[in-house]
């Protein structure tokens, strides 16, 4: 897998599998991104000389777009990271989510996400965080729809847990490796997609929404969420996981009718890729393409082995 992932957080949901495969769809100079999520597609998308413009209305997306895909050339330094260690009254993470971290390594993260500042610091939290609690599961209870087989990938990688701040040089590096100059000035936006495709202009853009009836990004993500705006926040889910999905597509395709190229992927369980498609075609021209997928965590069992990406391409 290509090194400049390692800079990105490990995302649920995260495309870097397939990012090839949906980036050999893209043409023209500028590339949206509309759900970005973890980044994996805009980030190769950078690296392949386009113009990105990436959007996501998540404070943790915002963090990922600004430290990598609009950054052209700042890294992390020494400083920054010894700065996340100054003492501070800050008890969030204690007096909110006890039981999340270790005691020993609750202080530890309470200055450092006090002291953080910049972007850069606070993904290497996410980063750090998302590797004490392998796959994202900043919480203790284990979503419904993981399969108990997969335990053992969510188990808390032990070096991170004891050696937090060796951790943090890792991670370090790793950020930095992410970040370069494409000659384009790439942006990023922290807008609902609707209100962004009012205003966005390109030639090619990607939506990776959350899948209907699978569990919401806000839900998933409320703890890391409420530790980044250090303040409890109430969990609300999308439009895309609660409401009418299949209105939300519809409405996504007509408020991009004025880009060229429209590319669709859709994983997770019982995806009906023929249905998907046919809602595509009622506005414009599309094939689909199935792309045979690995799920490290997954719906069952049974799609562990066979799960499906469905791609909807605009012709
Ligand atoms: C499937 S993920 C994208 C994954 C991404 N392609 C990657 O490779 O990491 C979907 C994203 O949509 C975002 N999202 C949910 N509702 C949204 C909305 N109304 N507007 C913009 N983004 C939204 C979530 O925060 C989440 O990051």
């Amino acid at each position: 897998m290509w090194k400049g992932y390692e800079s990105l957080p490990a995302y649920f949901g995260g495309k870097r599998k397939l990012a090839r495969k949906i980036m050999s769809f893209a043409q023209g100079k500028v590339f949206i991104d509309a759900f970005l999520g973890g980044g994996s597609v805009s980030l190769l998308a950078k690296a392949q000389g386009y113009k990105v413009i990436s959007n996501d209305i998540s404070v943790r997306s915002d963090i990922v777009g600004k430290a990598i895909i609009e950054n052209k050339r700042t890294k992390l330094s020494e400083y920054d990271l010894y700065s996340l260690f100054k003492e501070t009254d800050n008890n969030f993470i204690h007096d909110t989510f006890p039981n999340l971290l270790l005691n020993k390594d609750e202080k530890l993260l309470d200055n450092a996400f006090a002291n953080a500042k910049s972007d850069l610091q606070k993904l290497l939290l996410i980063k750090f965080l998302f590797k004490y609690k392998p796959f994202s599961m900043l919480s203790n209870k284990i979503p419904e729809n993981i399969a108990t087989s997969n335990l053992k990938v969510i188990k808390p990688h032990l070096k991170y847990m004891f050696k937090p701040t060796k951790a943090f040089k890792q991670i370090k590096e790793q950020i930095n490796q992410g970040i370069f100059d494409n000659g384009q000035d790439n942006q990023h936006h922290k807008m609902d997609v609707f209100d962004f495709l009012d205003k966005v202009q390109g030639d090619t853009v990607y939506f990776d929404p959350p899948y209907a009836g699978s569990q919401s990004y806000e839900e998933f993500y409320n703890i890391l969420d409420s530790i980044l705006i250090q303040e409890k926040i109430p969990v609300v889910k999308s439009k895309f996981n609660s409401g009418d999905a299949e209105a939300f597509l519809h409405k996504l395709i007509e408020k991009s009718m004025h880009i060229p190229k429209v590319i669709f992927s859709f994983g997770g369980p019982d995806i009906d890729g023929q249905k998907l498609l046919s809602i595509v075609q009622e506005h414009r021209p599309a094939e689909l393409h199935e792309i045979q997928h690995k799920w490290a965590i997954t719906a069952t069992k049974e799609s562990m082995q066979t799960a499906t990406e469905i791609l909807v391409v605009t012709k």
